[in-house]
């Protein structure tokens, strides 16, 4: 890297959902040696940092977001010995591993829980948020799962707070013990070589000290960019609270101290002044957020220039936007374009062209296909909550309840159960064609996933793309969205077609096509874009050229 600008703000992340990822004892849920057997593949691809949903000691009750022993690897995965190799493996590879720490909360079954639950006078009490009352919740805070937070404990006839699901208790950060113990979670972690961590509802960290009542809101469905105005609350003093903000700073100080620079991620939500408190005015907070803009985009070059001049005037630089299309809470983003792959290959290119960090949900590469299951039998504890909503209804309504169906197994050939499992996959794996699989699509100069090993080397071959400023460029026609990066001496144009028809500009300049795709050309003077095109444009105005 020739450039001065900290890594993790030039890199690309790829999610891997461990239970999915590649199964490797016929168990019929994916493992860390399976995801061994398949570094080669992801490193073909083109990644260069990847995050791992959580595989710790887990009852698995939310899939290892309720975790029960932060620092050992749950049997259902593999052992502590297959995880450090698979760091090992990783960083011989040249990419970097970031896990995903659930600082919020633990697991009712953790000893911590199962402690402070014995008793009001057990030392582990304050570890978690215990309030006194019988007949009423202590007041009225709604979780993020819509339901009262409080949860009551017959045996000690108190209630504890969770501002997700009632097996997560939410951790008392407001007691030194707890910081320092979770303090010791990174601390082992980073020891072991990590380069960074995704911080799991960190905007959730803190409760109001007085326990003060949310005030009234007419809002009730919450965006995956908006947690703090919903069922009808506005979440002034259970969600994003100024002491959040302050320990952004903490945790980011505290882990600046290591060799390998390690980063932080955070999942939080609310509006784009929040998500700069999390960062900090001096970007001294969480290194990065996620934006999640991108999960309900409207398919216009008008939303995603817009999006582009919001970050560039909100989140200029040294900020780092970051760009998502999906995760293991979303509707796979193939399924809003109605598995139109040219529209997909359109957003990835803005995706990946965008000045900002892309992150990448794994089988997004292969436009890997949405589920069709139904609530009612939902493994997911959020669907289990919502069983009788019909699935068509969550549809019309822009909600999601059933998170099976984006976290369905990868699908790596034509084989039985698509490679991924010799045994009973643990959610089902429809028929697949060889088109629709990893094997299938790297043979096929045209497929999706080889335009995304395309994005993923381009950023690596330019240093333009990683670093450098990003400015709109206005054409004539409003259907298509260019930009240009410059760093330097270097400058790259993206144009993108948004339209329905084709559209020939007349784009004299000098420079080099990198890419195109969807049939856009140019020949130094005319453009030809047909409809769900893109091309890339190198600018040999100066001496040097990029590489
Ligand atoms: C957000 C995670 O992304 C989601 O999968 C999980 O269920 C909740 N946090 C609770 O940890």
């Amino acid at each position: 890297m020739e450039n001065k600008m900290e890594w993790w703000k030039q890199t690309s992340i790829y999610q891997i959902y461990p239970w999915s990822f590649q199964d490797s004892n016929g168990d019929g849920i994916g493992d860390l040696k399976g995801i061994l057997r398949r570094l080669d593949e992801i490193q073909t691809l083109g990644v260069e940092t990847i995050w791992f949903s959580p595989f710790y000691v887990s009852p698995g009750e939310d899939f290892g977001y309720d975790i029960a022993d932060y620092t050992n690897i749950d049997p259902r995965f593999g052992t502590m010995a297959d995880c450090e190799q698979l760091i090992r493996e990783i960083h011989k590879r040249k990419m970097r591993v970031v896990l995903d720490m659930v600082m919020n909360h633990t697991s009712d079954k953790h000893p911590w829980f199962l402690e402070s639950k014995s008793s009001t006078s057990n030392a582990k009490r304050d570890f978690y948020i215990w309030k006194k009352g019988t007949k009423k919740p202590p007041n009225n805070w709604i979780s993020m799962v819509g339901k009262s937070g409080w949860n009551y404990d017959k045996g000690t006839e108190e209630y504890y707070y969770s501002n997700f699901l009632s097996f997560q208790p939410d951790l008392n950060y407001r007691n030194p013990r707890v910081k320092k113990t979770m303090f010791g979670v990174l601390d082992f972690w980073l020891k072991k070589g990590v380069d960074g961590f995704r911080l799991d509802i960190f905007n959730s960290i803190y409760k109001d000290e007085s326990f003060r009542d949310n005030p009234f809101s007419l809002r009730f469905f919450p965006t995956p960019d908006n947690h703090d105005e919903a069922f009808f609350q506005k979440k002034q003093y259970n969600l994003n609270l100024p002491e959040s903000f302050s320990f952004a700073k903490e945790v980011r100080k505290h882990i600046s101290k290591y060799k390998q620079k390690p980063f932080l991620i955070g999942e939080v939500s609310g509006s784009d002044q929040v998500l700069k408190s999390f960062l900090g005015e001096k970007t001294d907070g969480l290194n990065l957020v996620f934006q999640f803009e991108l999960i309900h985009f409207s398919y216009n070059a008008d939303f995603f220039r817009k999006l582009l001049q919001k970050n560039e005037e909100i989140f200029p630089t040294p900020f780092t936007p970051t760009y998502v299309l999906g995760n293991h809470d979303q509707r796979r983003y193939i399924d809003r374009l109605g598995g139109d792959i040219r529209k997909a290959k359109l957003l990835v290119c803005f995706q990946f062209m965008a000045r900002g960090v892309p992150i990448v949900y794994y089988g997004e590469e292969i436009g890997r296909k949405e589920g069709k299951l139904s609530n009612f039998f939902g493994k997911d504890p959020i669907a289990k909550l919502n069983r009788f909503v019909p699935l068509f209804l969550t549809k019309l309504l822009g909600i999601y309840i059933n998170r099976d169906n984006c976290r369905l197994p990868m699908l790596w050939d034509d084989s039985q159960n698509a490679g991924f499992t010799n045994g009973k996959p643990w959610l089902p794996i429809e028929t697949v064609q060889a088109s629709d699989t990893v094997l299938g699509q790297k043979n096929d100069p045209n497929s999706l996933w080889k335009h995304y090993q395309t994005m993923f080397h381009i950023r690596k071959d330019f240093d333009v793309v990683r670093v450098g400023s990003l400015e709109i460029i206005h054409t004539e026609e409003p259907a298509i969205l260019s930009f240009e990066r410059r760093f330097k001496n270097k400058r790259l144009c993206v144009f993108l077609n948004f339209g329905k028809n084709q559209k020939d500009l007349n784009v004299d300049m000098k420079g080099k096509k990198i890419y195109a795709f969807g049939g856009a050309d140019w020949d130094g003077k005319m453009m030809h874009l047909p409809e769900h095109s893109g091309i890339i444009i190198d600018l040999q105005f100066a001496k040097s050229s990029n590489k």
